[in-house]
């Protein structure tokens, strides 16, 4: 049975001291709550080891928003999966549109991270999604295809079945403009289909796919409600602790 899993991606924000208070905020906002889903965050590098161990008596998990494919090596300022692992990651955000656009990741550099991120045991969260221009010209299913695609390509069914999928249209990130409930179920119903042409129809299943792109508490209830959306990546919200929670507490 796939997981439902809330996901804070802080992106470029919270220092250090800024960071313990967000998590420690987040800790006692969650405390002797029933959770439903599965709460990670996604913290600056810097910042990981000492989330990491405020965390360590909570459901909260501890995830990286980017990592390189290689294992160590002169690649400044870059930072491998084992390192990740090292100060306690157990998940990693891998090709969201900001690494794809502003720093000209393709496909390919983010299938090599796929890969490098399952055979360090870390579980990663393939981001995809179209831009505007590509919604409007009716190429959605297409570029989600081809990320997909290309982002799983050569993973065995079983690393298939731990890879966590993002679903972030462009044009919904940060814009404060959401996907309805029923266009991104539509591309979620879309990519469980690609999953068992892909691989088969028990991994299509098993595979968590979350929404991303201007989740907030007053829309997270009924885009969690739909069949194929299990879970959210949360940018914006995700940095205010009362917030998050109203997103994880909707599921
Ligand atoms: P947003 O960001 O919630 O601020 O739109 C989502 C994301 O980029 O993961």
């Amino acid at each position: 049975m796939r997981k439902n899993i809330i996901a804070g991606n802080w992106k470029m924000n919270k220092d250090l001291s800024e960071a313990v208070k967000l998590v420690s905020d987040l800790k006692s906002e969650l405390d002797g709550k029933t959770l439903n889903a599965v709460v990670i965050v996604a913290p600056p590098f810097v910042a990981l080891e000492a989330v990491k161990s405020l965390i360590k008596d909570s459901p909260i998990k501890l995830a990286a928003q980017n990592m390189h494919n290689e294992d160590s090596g002169a690649f400044t300022g870059e930072v491998s999966a084992s390192m990740l692992k090292s100060v306690g990651c157990e998940f990693v955000i891998l090709g969201h549109s900001e690494r794809r656009t502003i720093f000209n990741e393709t496909d390919e550099f983010i299938n090599c991270k796929v890969k490098q991120a399952l055979a360090n045991d870390l579980l990663p969260i393939l981001c995809c999604g179209e831009s505007l221009e590509e919604r409007e010209t009716s190429k959605t299913m297409e570029v989600v295809e081809k990320q997909i695609k290309a982002g799983l390509k050569d993973l065995t069914n079983e690393q298939i079945e731990k890879t966590i999928i993002a679903y972030e249209p462009i044009w919904a990130i940060g814009t404060g403009k959401t996907a309805s409930p029923e266009q991104a179920q539509e591309v979620h119903a879309f990519i469980r289909k690609l999953l068992i042409e892909i691989s088969n129809e028990s991994v299509a299943e098993n595979v968590t796919i979350q929404y991303g792109g201007s989740v907030k508490p007053d829309n997270s209830k009924e885009l969690l409600s739909k069949p194929d959306i299990d879970g959210a990546l949360v940018g914006g919200a995700c940095l205010k602790a009362d917030s998050f929670r109203d997103i994880i507490l909707s599921v």
